[in-house]
Parts: structure tokens; C-alpha cells; sequence
């Protein structure tokens, strides 16, 4: 069984199927992206994942357990952390407060981090994800005057202090400026490559999901329409059609 599967999960909300018969897999260190147009059931796919919705029906596995109906607490705690498609800090703490409270959060240590019990333990983890994200030289600043993009690193730093062992990233470069999505372009690979985090990325930038996707998969209307490598999904047509505006990719 692959690391996360799903078995024809929906989600309906009254009439409209938001999530409809969704199949699909990521393996253990995969960064799979998923696009579609708005509206297509991407987000309602993750808050499923995440656990923030329980589905109408279907199932989903995680390392071989079912997790369906599991709570977001629940989903937290085994290791699935999703960032959100707004913001969420708090913006008069610092940024170093931010991850800290975060990393204080987790009281156990699964795969790349060393136990961290004590304080200072804490502060020395808190330090190594700024560094990832890019943010440790910005430590003592509060967050609310962090740039749109730097925020968006915050977050992702923030999910990274819960020791996720499946990171949900929605939209983590939108409103970016074009050098603030490359820097966070080479992160998020960087994540996948050096923690070997497995990742599934919700992405409107196509030149992102094109550079850093093992593989993709496209939504519409809240099903699947294709499944596959970056190529393959700039080459099929319906995706074309429906997402790429009939612009031919390949
Ligand atoms: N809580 C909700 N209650 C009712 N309808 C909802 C709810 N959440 C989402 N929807 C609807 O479900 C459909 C899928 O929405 P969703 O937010 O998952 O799309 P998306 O692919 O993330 O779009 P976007 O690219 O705009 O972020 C939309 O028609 C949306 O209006
Ligand atoms: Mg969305």
C-alpha cells in the first residue's frame, strides 16, 4: 500500500460534489502537486486529509491504517500537517516565538529531529527551521512586518516544527513576488530533498509545479482528470482544455 491513499473519497456539500470519487496515491518521499481550475476540490481534498472535513464517503490510508473519520488532532498527531491557503500567525510574536511555540507543541520526536525536551533543545530546532526557511536572520523581528512572501515562509516553518511526516502545502506561493516564489521554489524541493519529507503541493504557478513535481494531478469539478508525470500532464489535452486554457504546454 502506498504511504497515503485514497478510495473514492467524496465530499458533498448538499447538492454540489466538491470531492468526487477521488483515487490517488503519494509514496513515501514523493512531492506530488495537484492543480485545476477554481473551484475544482483541491483545498476541500486537503481539509479532508487534514481532517478539518469528515468525507461524505470513501476511505483514506496512511501507512497502511485507515484514517477516514479521524479528527484533525487526531491527523496532527500522526505526523500530517497542512499549511493554509491564508495566512495563519501570530503577528505580534517574532518570528523565532512563532516556530517555538509550534515546536513546543510536539512532545515527541519521529524521524529527523533529535528529541527535543529541553528548552534549550527547543531553541536549538527552532533555529535550524529558520534556517531552512530562510528566516533566521529575521528571528527577533514580529511577524506582522514580515513581506507577504516571508510570511508564507513562516508558515511553512511553522508547520515544519510539528514534525510532519506529510506536509500539505496550499497555494505556498500565491501573491509571491516572482524572486520570493523562485527562493520558495528551491525550499520546498530543498525540504523534500535534505528532511526526504514527503509533500503534496496545491500550486496555480505552473513553471513551479513543472520544476519540483514527481508527479501531478489534475482536478476538475472535483474529479480526477489526469495522473502523472509534470510532461504528461502539459501534454494532455483535457488538461489543456480545462486548466491550461488551450494553451499547448509540450
Ligand atoms: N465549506 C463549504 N461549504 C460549501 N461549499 C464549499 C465549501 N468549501 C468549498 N465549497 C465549494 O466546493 C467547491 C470546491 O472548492 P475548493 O475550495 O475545494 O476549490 P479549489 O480547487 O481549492 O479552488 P481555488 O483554486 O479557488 O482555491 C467550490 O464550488 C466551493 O464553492
Ligand atoms: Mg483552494
Amino acid at each position: 500500500m502506498a504511504f497515503l491513499e485514497t478510495h473514492n473519497l467524496c465530499k458533498y456539500f448538499g447538492g454540489l460534489k466538491a470531492v468526487d470519487r477521488v483515487n490517488f496515491q503519494v509514496e513515501e518521499g514523493q512531492l506530488k502537486s495537484i492543480i485545476g481550475p477554481n473551484g475544482a476540490g483541491k483545498t476541500t481534498l486537503f481539509n479532508l486529509l487534514s481532517g478539518l472535513y469528515s468525507p461524505t464517503d470513501g476511505k483514506i490510508f496512511f501507512r497502511g491504517k485507515e484514517i477516514t473519520h479521524k479528527k484533525m488532532n487526531q491527523i496532527s498527531q500522526i505526523g500530517i500537517t497542512k499549511t493554509f491557503q491564508i495566512t495563519h500567525i501570530f503577528p505580534r510574536l517574532s518570528v523565532f516565538e512563532n516556530v517555538r511555540i509550534s515546536a513546543q507543541s510536539r512532545k515527541t520526536s519521529f524521524n529527523f529531529w533529535q528529541k527535543a525536551d529541553s528548552l534549550e533543545d527547543i531553541n536549538h530546532k527552532t533555529m535550524k527551521i529558520l534556517e531552512m526557511v530562510q528566516l533566521a536572520d529575521s528571528r527577533d523581528r514580529t511577524s506582522s512586518t514580515l513581506s507577504h512572501g516571508e510570511k508564507k515562509y513562516l508558515e511553512i516553518g511553522i508547520a515544519l516544527a510539528t514534525e510532519p511526516q506529510l506536509l500539505l502545502l496550499d497555494e505556498p506561493t500565491a501573491g509571491m513576488s516572482p524572486a520570493e516564489t523562485i527562493m520558495a521554489t528551491e525550499m520546498i524541493r530543498g525540504l523534500r530533498d535534505s528532511l526526504k519529507l514527503t509533500i503534496i503541493l496545491v500550486e496555480h504557478d505552473m513553471n513551479v509545479v513543472m520544476k519540483i513535481s514527481d508527479e501531478v494531478l489534475c482536478l476538475n469539478e472535483g474529479r480526477v482528470l489526469a495522473c502523472g508525470s509534470p510532461n504528461e500532464i502539459s501534454c494532455n489535452e483535457e488538461v489543456q482544455r480545462v486548466y491550461l486554457g488551450g494553451r499547448k504546454e509540450c
